[in-house]
């Protein structure tokens, strides 16, 4: 397993993990599904060390998190993309400061070898590099999001959480980045972990969906079983 999380507990006024277990192969994309409030983004922050757990484990390739003591070695690793794509972005900057912050902070990457890097990135999510010198308020929802993963995946992470990748975007757009997703995947040699309260665009490109209700995770199926898998989120 690349990641794991064993019996989180999580309270701000009420509980919202409790006793949450899940775990990411390699090569794997696991979908988590639930509904609005179940604790998904909260998963989410825990498992980008943003906020601490009140209990339990977390563990990447097999190490407890307290074994990263640097940061930063850590998020050459395990990336997330946000919610809010264009809250995610500083409107300020083009593309290419956006996506040559993280090679700057958290890889080692010779500054001669960024612009090729920067260049391959956005050439992974299909964007033309005349885009390089905009900035992200003139980009569509599909366009920013393509920036949010090429962002997410240049320093090359083994582990990305993607928290509801393509809500805020419109049916056809949402297809190809679902398409986009798992092509990355495939290409990256990542696991993700995808987030999303829509369980027809995960069964399209998880490995194995894991349902969340109140703070916990309730089931774990293969994508061919939704049928079953709606009874229990449509409750
Ligand atoms: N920083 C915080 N302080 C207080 N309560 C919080 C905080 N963050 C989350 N919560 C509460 O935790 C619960 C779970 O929120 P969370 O955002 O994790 O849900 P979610 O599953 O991501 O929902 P959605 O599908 O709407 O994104 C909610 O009741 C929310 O109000
Ligand atoms: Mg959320």
């Amino acid at each position: 397993m690349i990641w794991q999380a064993e019996q989180i507990e999580k309270s701000y006024r009420h509980a919202v993990l409790s006793g949450l277990c899940l775990a990411v192969g390699e090569n794997e994309i696991v979908g988590l599904v639930g509904e609005s409030g179940c604790g998904k983004t909260t998963l989410a922050r825990i498992a980008m060390r943003m906020e601490r757990p009140d209990a339990g484990a977390l563990l990447f390739d097999g190490r407890n998190y307290a074994e990263y003591p640097d940061r930063k070695a850590f998020y050459r690793q395990v990336q997330m993309v946000f919610q809010h794509p264009g809250e995610a972005m500083n409107s300020r900057w083009t593309v290419r400061s956006i996506l040559e912050e993280p090679l700057r902070n958290l890889s080692e990457v010779p500054t001669v070898v960024r612009n090729e890097r920067i260049a391959e990135a956005l050439d992974s999510v299909h964007l033309p590099a005349s885009l390089l010198n905009e900035s992200p308020r003139n980009l569509s929802g599909g366009q920013a999001q393509r920036v949010n993963l090429a962002r997410a995946l240049i320093c090359r992470p083994r582990f990305v959480i993607l928290d509801e990748p393509t809500s805020a975007l419109d049916a056809a757009v949402q297809r190809q980045i679902l398409q986009l997703l798992r092509e990355l995947q495939r290409g990256s040699g990542a696991s993700f972990l995808m987030i999303s309260h829509d369980l027809k665009a995960l069964a399209e490109v998880a490995d194995r969906i894991a349902v969340m209700h109140a703070g916990r995770i309730i089931e774990e199926c293969l994508p061919g079983q939704m049928l079953r898998l709606e009874k229990l989120t449509a409750r």
